[in-house]
């Protein structure tokens, strides 16, 4: 459903992709992991365009998203969650999941608050619908973001070290409302530290490094048996720890 052929991206000289070649499938759970700085939260906001390739092609169901003249259209497919949650502090978590979708009038405000519930239910927070971010713990404000993202029916979620911010013991909240997403079809891309979530969640694995995809395959290929020199390497130091 997502191809990507060929990314390349530099800030200045500094040359971040230097050609990533990925195939995503309908439901596919991917895991990108690999050593901080390697390019994993610019190739992710490649994938949804809020960072523009220099070269190559984000091809979405047939359309390529690079200067495409549709692109906010086509992005609404894509949700995206972040580590910080960036959620508006000043407005209700209400308010926080029903702006987009009423801004670029997708959906009357009326039909918006109903879907709100919905989502609020699902990620169990119905009761903070009139609290402010503030009001809420890490792992709530996450789940807020995720249903926030929801709102706009994406076909595949990207999200970038979803859990890094939180508590160790509301890690779990967001992780199991990931599972809950999965288990009902949602195809996405998850950048995270979290080795072991990686590991027995994705159903297919990448490893980056040095601006490219070093190595990619099952979870079991790739934390049982590696075959590159720098995912054993970075293996070996994440085991140590
Ligand atoms: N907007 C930007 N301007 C300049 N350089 C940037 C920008 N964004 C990222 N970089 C640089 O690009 C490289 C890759 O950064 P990126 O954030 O994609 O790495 P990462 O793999 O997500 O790292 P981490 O695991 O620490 O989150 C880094 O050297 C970073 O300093
Ligand atoms: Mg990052």
């Amino acid at each position: 459903m997502l191809e990507v052929k060929n990314l390349k991206k530099s800030f200045g000289d500094k040359k971040v992709l230097k050609g990533i070649d990925l195939t995503i499938n309908r439901g596919d759970i991917i895991g990108i992991i690999g050593p901080s700085g390697c390019g994993k939260s610019t190739f992710l906001r490649c994938l949804n365009l809020l960072e523009k390739p220099d070269s190559g092609e984000v091809i979405l169901e047939g359309d390529n998203l690079v200067d495409n003249k549709d692109l906010e259209r086509i992005r609404r497919k894509i949700g995206m969650v972040f580590q910080q949650f960036n959620l508006f502090e000043n407005m209700t978590v209400l308010d926080n999941i029903t702006l987009a979708p009423t801004l670029l009038k997708v959906m009357k405000k009326g039909k918006a608050e109903k879907e709100a519930d919905k989502l609020l239910d699902k990620v169990d927070l119905k009761d903070k619908k009139n609290n402010y971010p503030e009001e809420l713990s890490g792992g709530q404000k996450q789940r807020v973001a995720i249903a926030r993202s929801l709102m706009m029916k994406p076909e595949i979620m990207l999200f970038d070290e979803p859990t890094s911010a939180l508590d160790p013991e509301m890690i779990g909240e967001v992780t199991n409302l990931m599972r809950q997403l999965a288990k009902e079809g949602m195809t996405m891309v998850i950048v995270s530290h979290e080795i072991n979530f990686i590991k027995n969640f994705c159903t297919r694995v990448v490893f980056m490094s040095d601006g490219v995809i070093q190595e990619e395959g099952t979870s079991e290929d790739i934390f049982m048996n590696p075959k590159n020199s720098k995912l054993k390497n970075f293996l070996s130091k994440i085991n140590n720890i």
